[in-house]
């Protein structure tokens, strides 16, 4: 990660001890790429990388990861007390929905005993200031209507992935008010972003690494519900937030230590085949076809209403779901003809969309 430096929030993260939990995945990759860029001291916690090439090793970022499982309390306490942190972005979970039908205890054990493991070991950190559990736009009760959920909207979930989000969320509602209100405690809030896609993803049974894999391959992609309708966005849209996020608790103000939501514009809730034929434009030889076979239940209309952020944060998407998938296609393709990877060229470009300075070429 040689020549690094890139400008942005002030000196917020400059020097500080930041810990992400679920570094090696896809969105903990780039959140450790953009914290080390501001050149904060950060660490790790995680299962080493499932996925080979995964983003993580390609970054070689100078951090400190700490392999180990987030359902174990004991460990996980004792290596947070030695990092000692002064934020937490916990994003470590079991993320797939399909996954969590074929192994829902795994599933409830990670997402939700990890996150209260996570914010068991948070209270006795001294040095630690704001802690930000990343849930799911997928916790919330889904009405299959048009509207956006917004963050007081009654909490669900039908499959094991989004009702262990759910009740991940309750608990770090509860646990805000029983422990973490009382003063000189961290400030505990919650983040919840849409469907995110970006280079370096190569989780299975997700849209655009499945359709890299089946390009790749000369295959015809096999899809589950052309219709379903998500809230695409960039991964650095939502990291963005969660940045912001945490320089407001950093600073102290307790009015922001609650949910969030972090999702695209109206204009970027797209059918999976929209997306899909947005990726022709890149790739002309991509195919799929609708698989026959019965599928576990699955949302078909899922929305973010992200007004109080962009309110109250400042925050709004920047790149359209056009520049998404451009930037997307981008970085597989150069991926995969040249095998390199273009996390700080993007990173870099996003920054300049956002009007943050750039200190230095990478
Ligand atoms: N990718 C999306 O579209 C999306 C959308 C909304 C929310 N999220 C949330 O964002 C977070 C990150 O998702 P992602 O897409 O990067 O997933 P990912 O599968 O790429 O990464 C998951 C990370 O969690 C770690 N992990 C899993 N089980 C663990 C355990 N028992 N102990 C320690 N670490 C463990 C993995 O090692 C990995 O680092 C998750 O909380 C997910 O629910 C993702």
């Amino acid at each position: 990660m040689e020549g690094l430096v890139v400008k942005d929030f002030g000196a917020t993260y400059r020097g500080k001890r930041v810990l992400v939990t679920g570094h090696s995945g896809f969105k903990g990759s780039w959140l450790s790429l953009w914290l080390s860029s501001m050149g904060a001291d950060v660490h790790g916690i995680s299962l080493p990388p499932e996925y080979s090439p995964s983003h993580f090793s390609l970054l070689a970022l100078d951090m400190q990861s700490h392999w180990l499982d987030i359902r174990h309390l004991e460990t996980l306490q004792q290596t947070v007390a030695r990092i000692d942190p002064e934020i937490i972005f916990h994003l470590a979970a079991q993320p797939l929905v399909r996954r969590s039908y074929r192994d829902p205890q795994t599933t409830w054990q990670t997402n939700l005993n990890g996150t209260i493991n996570i914010l068991e070991s948070a209270r006795n950190c001294s040095a630690l200031k704001a802690v930000i559990c990343i849930t799911t736009d997928k916790c919330y009760e889904n009405k299959e209507w048009h509207w956006g959920y917004r963050e007081n909207d009654a909490l669900g979930g039908h499959d094991p992935y989004s009702a262990s989000k759910a009740a991940a969320e309750i608990a770090i509602a509860s646990y805000r008010k029983a422990f973490f209100s009382a003063p000189q405690m961290p400030l505990l809030a919650s983040a919840r972003a849409g469907n995110v896609i970006g280079g370096g993803d190569w989780c299975e049974d997700r849209i655009i690494p499945d359709l890299v894999r089946a390009v790749s391959a000369g295959k015809s992609l096999e899809i589950r519900s052309p219709n379903a309708t998500r809230p695409w966005q960039h991964v650095l849209e939502c990291l963005y937030g969660y940045l912001l996020l945490g320089e407001k608790l950093l600073e102290g103000k307790t009015e922001f230590a609650e949910a969030w939501n972090f999702g695209p514009d109206a204009s970027s809730n797209c059918t999976v085949a929209g997306i899909l034929n947005g990726m022709k434009k890149y790739w002309p030889e991509l195919a799929w076809f609708t698989s026959s076979a019965n599928q576990p239940h699955e949302a078909g209309l899922l929305h973010l209403d992200s007004s109080k952020a962009r309110l109250k944060l400042n925050w709004k998407p920047v790149w359209d779901l056009e520049k998404t998938l451009e930037k997307t296609a981008e970085w597989y393709s150069n991926f995969i003809t040249a095998e390199k990877i273009l996390s700080i060229q993007q990173l870099k470009e996003y920054q300049t969309a956002l009007g943050h300075d750039s200190e230095k070429s990478f």
